[in-house]
């Protein structure tokens, strides 16, 4: 077995560190740890030689277009089907892949013998009933994170993909993405000591709002702003961080409290522009999450908080809490420019904290790329491809990714619980109705 001081974090690029994760899943220590990238492994590719899964692409807006032109790039796919019930982009979606059929109703679509994927890039409240069908239909699904609007919905297709024999990936790319699966080697050897906070956060300033040609299309184009059809910062923003704080802590949260309001986009919405939130584990550490619109100094983060050091996942760093790492540390993670930090500068009479967030740190990964944020599209390089590409992958050999699900469940309900709590405005424990197997949360 390949010990973990001969992984070396820095010196593979982003894909060979995939593949690497491959080799080294047969020896049972990257593939134990990342159950999911089977598909990525050299011989799961070699199987599907020559393979093309026939793909079909339900709801064709903005990510849906973002995932198309990824598509073109990957091998083991040929896009046969389109489909939305928004004209507009189903033409724009036509252009991409112009022999593909096209349909306005999903249904038709499932129809068809010769199509074995789907892949649903539609709002949250279709998720649900998309992924059902497509499922009963016999389709291999892949579909955009949240799970659903509902914690039943959230059940019913943990329920269905698991009594389909179907495979089944929800959009959580950051469970594919090389500095996440390095940093996360980081933390589960700890190398930054024990966890004992996570700090989440997504900041934006700018209304969430898409513009619309007719007030009757409102909802249809501006549906994460609507309570019937969005969790809001909830659903779109908070699951990817969430994952990646149960990730980290390898639990998943038992009480939730939090708050939320409309602090400043004061228009039609109902969703919240402002939410704050804080989820407890049973060992007593707390994963803080806030997110708003109105300003956006602090951006986006991830932050595991270690006895001896931090990992800011989004900006690939980590940083000890003593300036110097000490070098048995240095040898175990076999890494890094081995600079000597940066000396702080104290110049005039403020205030210094007590605080090693004054050093630049580290990087996780130097090849891997970072993302303001801003988009709601998605960012280049930040897993979707590799994500989607190993569905692709799966689609063909009918292999699961093991635990990908699982992540994304827990995700979408933490999401919501995390919903009610605020609306309810009482701290929440976890339903015992809504545990499914993972972790050790059975
Ligand atoms: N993983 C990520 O980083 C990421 C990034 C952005 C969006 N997303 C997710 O992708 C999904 C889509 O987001 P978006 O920004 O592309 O939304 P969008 O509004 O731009 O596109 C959704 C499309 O689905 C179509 N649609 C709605 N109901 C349909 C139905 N019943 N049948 C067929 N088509 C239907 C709409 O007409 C629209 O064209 C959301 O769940 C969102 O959370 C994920």
């Amino acid at each position: 077995m390949k010990s973990l001081t001969n992984i070396n974090p820095i010196d593979t690029g982003r894909r060979d560190f995939i593949k690497h994760a491959g080799t080294l899943g047969t020896a049972g220590v990257l593939f134990s740890t990342f159950p999911w990238l089977q598909s990525c492994k050299e011989e799961e590719k070699m199987k599907v030689d020559k393979q093309k899964v026939k793909l079909a692409i339900i709801g064709t807006g903005s990510r849906g277009q973002y995932h198309m032109n990824n598509l073109l790039k990957m091998d083991h796919v040929e896009v046969v089907a389109l489909c939305d019930n928004y004209a507009p982009n189903l033409s724009i979606a036509s252009a991409i892949f112009p022999h593909a059929r096209t349909f306005d109703d999903y249904h038709k679509l499932l129809e068809c013998k010769d199509i074995q994927a789907v892949l649903i890039a539609a709002p949250l409240f279709a998720h649900a009933p998309l992924t059902i069908d497509a499922l009963a239909a016999g389709k291999h699904v892949f579909c955009e994170k949240s799970m659903a609007l509902t914690l039943d919905d959230c059940l019913a297709m943990y329920r269905a993909y698991k009594n389909s024999g179907k495979v089944l990936y929800i959009g959580q790319q950051r469970l594919f993405d090389t500095k996440y699966l390095k940093a996360m080697e980081m933390i589960h050897k700890g190398v930054l000591g024990d966890v004992c906070g996570v700090r989440s956060y997504w900041f934006r300033n700018n209304d969430w709002k898409r513009p619309v040609t007719s007030p009757d299309l409102e909802k249809q184009i501006n549906w994460r702003l609507y309570k019937d059809l969005s969790g809001g910062l909830m659903t779109e923003l908070a699951t990817h961080q969430l994952q990646v704080g149960n990730w980290a802590m390898q639990m998943i949260p038992d009480k939730i409290m939090g708050t939320g309001s409309i602090v400043h986009w004061k228009d039609e919405r109902e969703v919240y522009d402002n939410v704050s939130l804080i989820y407890s584990y049973a060992n007593g550490v707390t994963m803080n999450y806030e997110s708003l619109i109105s300003n956006k100094f602090n951006g986006l983060e991830e932050q595991i908080l270690g006895t001896k050091g931090t990992v800011e996942l989004e900006k690939g760093r980590y940083y000890f809490d003593e300036a110097e790492p000490a070098p048995g540390i240095m040898q175990l993670i076999n890494q890094i420019e081995h600079k000597v930090l940066d000396d702080v500068a104290f110049a005039g009479p403020s205030w210094v904290p007590e605080t090693a967030n004054v050093n630049k740190g580290f990087l996780i990964d130097e090849n891997a790329s970072t993302t303001s944020g801003s988009s709601s599209v998605g960012a280049v390089g930040d897993g979707s491809f590799e994500l989607l590409e190993a569905f692709c992958t799966s689609a063909i050999t009918g292999e699961n990714a093991p635990n990908l699900v699982e992540e994304a469940y827990y995700s979408s309900v933490l999401a919501l619980l995390g919903l009610q709590a605020i609306e309810e405005q009482r701290v929440i424990t976890f339903p015992d109705a809504y545990k499914i197997p993972y972790l050790n949360f059975m």
